[in-house]
């Protein structure tokens, strides 16, 4: 009986340690990509797990229409994706999907954000990867400039008197 106590308290220390570094690791995902619309981008992720549901490691392209630049990823890859791209951008699934044909090219967006991922991927590799001055690797991703905007803050050319900057409209 005497044993059994600290016995016990050392299996409850155990336990609530395992779990507490479990649970945080789980929101540690949620709570990066959780935003406002979080609700909104989960019922469609949601719709797209349940319609995967036995492919999702499967690759991509073998499950979905119309994948080019995530060939390589999973299916359960891909979805989760979208949401970090639609977390970057402070938008839902809706700003690059046509939301009847998520395969269709027709929205801008969507063609837009091809250019921007291999963009992306061309500044880690040809350029971030060659810096020498950092002790850590220098990486980005879409968040580093869109910090949940769909349009960062540019540089120049400055307004044209009115108060507009001159840019192409979407
Ligand atoms: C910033 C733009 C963007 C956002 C936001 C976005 N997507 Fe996508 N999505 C794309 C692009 C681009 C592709 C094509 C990827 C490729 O070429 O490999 C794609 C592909 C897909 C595909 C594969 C469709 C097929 O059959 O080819 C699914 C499913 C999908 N997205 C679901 C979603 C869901 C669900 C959301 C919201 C949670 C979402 N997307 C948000 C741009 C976006
Ligand atoms: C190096 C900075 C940078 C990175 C990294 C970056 N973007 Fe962009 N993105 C921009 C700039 C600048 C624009 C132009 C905004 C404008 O037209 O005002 C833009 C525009 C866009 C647009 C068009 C938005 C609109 O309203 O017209 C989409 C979609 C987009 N980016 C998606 C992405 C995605 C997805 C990623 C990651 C794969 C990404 N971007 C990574 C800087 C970046």
């Amino acid at each position: 009986m005497k044993l059994l106590i600290p016995v016990l308290f050392i299996i409850i220390g155990i336990s609530s340690f395992v779990s507490i570094g479990s649970t945080s690791k789980k929101d540690y995902a949620a709570i990066t990509w959780k935003d406002t619309l979080m609700a909104d981008r989960e019922k469609y992720i949601n719709m797209y797990k349940d319609s995967i549901r036995g492919k999702e490691n499967r690759a991509a392209d073998s499950v979905f229409k119309n994948i080019k630049v995530l060939k390589g990823k999973s299916a359960e890859q891909v979805l989760s994706i979208m949401n970090s791209w639609g977390h970057a951008l402070g938008v839902t699934c809706k700003f690059c999907h046509d939301m009847n044909d998520f395969a269709s090219e027709k929205p801008r967006h969507y063609l837009q954000t091809r250019e921007m991922f291999d963009m992306t991927n061309q500044l880690n590799r040809e350029i971030l990867a060659n810096l020498k001055t950092f002790r850590q690797p220098v990486v980005m991703g879409c968040i580093s400039c869109h910090n949940e905007m769909k349009e960062p803050p540019h540089d120049g050319p400055k307004t044209q008197g009115n108060g507009a900057r001159p840019r192409p409209r979407n």
